[in-house]
């Protein structure tokens, strides 16, 4: 017998954290009953998140997709909104690694299989993520050295050391910035602490795993 949340993130469902919550949500059960946390599972058991039953051992699938602007990363279904699972039709469960803001393009890993998935977003790993960025505002190497030191965005902690890499500086200004953590609108909000805003932003790598720039926006490949 395993752990549920375990048996969950192996199946491909989730990472193990994001099984608690669905556990405290009261979304999986064993058996017809909803799952305690700390349950342990067998084989033998009937495993279902959402009413979908769960079969451990399905066939694990890492996509990269190249993101347009205007679809969504919840899985869950919001109003109105096309979230990246709805976007792709894919025949199994499959998940983004993340999240991208509505508004930014480009690469985003997507999965069934919680192992990888929980390995690329752990705030521990900190696995490095580059992105191409233009603001309006003249980006300078002050803050560049600011980046480097971390910057105030209204959270307990300064931002970890982050590397500003300035392509063009003017009115609107081009970069590629690379982050070690992923707090909602990071990016956003680090620029937003040095007076500038973001206009547009892509992100072009997440570890070793890079945006194949053949891919079309909206496009993907295994
Ligand atoms: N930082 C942001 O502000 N937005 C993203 O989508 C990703 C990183």
């Amino acid at each position: 017998k395993i752990r549920i949340n375990k048996y969950l993130s192996e199946a491909g469902i989730c990472s193990r954290r994001e099984a608690d919550r669905m556990i405290e949500e009261g979304r999986i059960t064993v058996n017809g009953k909803k799952a305690e946390s700390g349950q342990k599972v067998s084989l033998e058991d009937e495993v279902c998140a959402d009413n979908i039953p769960v079969h451990k051992n399905e066939k694990k699938v890492m996509l990269l997709f190249n993101k347009p602007r205007g679809i969504v990363c919840s899985t869950k279904q919001q109003r109105q909104e096309t979230t990246v699972t709805d976007y792709l039709d894919y025949p199994l469960r499959i998940y983004p690694v993340g999240r991208l803001d509505k508004d930014t393009e480009g690469l985003l890993i997507i999965t069934n299989d919680g192992e990888t998935a929980h390995r690329l977003l752990s705030p521990k790993k900190h696995v490095d993520k580059t992105y191409f960025v233009q603001t309006k505002g003249k980006v300078s190497e002050e803050d560049k050295e600011k980046f480097k030191v971390g910057v105030d965005i209204g959270e307990k902690d300064l931002t970890l050391p982050a590397d500003l890499e300035i392509l063009k500086s003017g009115d609107i200004s081009e970069s590629l910035i690379t982050i070690r953590e992923g707090k909602f609108h990071q990016i956003k909000r680090m620029f937003k602490s040095v007076g500038k805003e973001v206009i547009y932003l892509k992100r072009l790598s997440m570890g070793n795993i890079k945006l194949d720039e053949s891919l079309e926006k909206g496009q993907c490949r295994k």
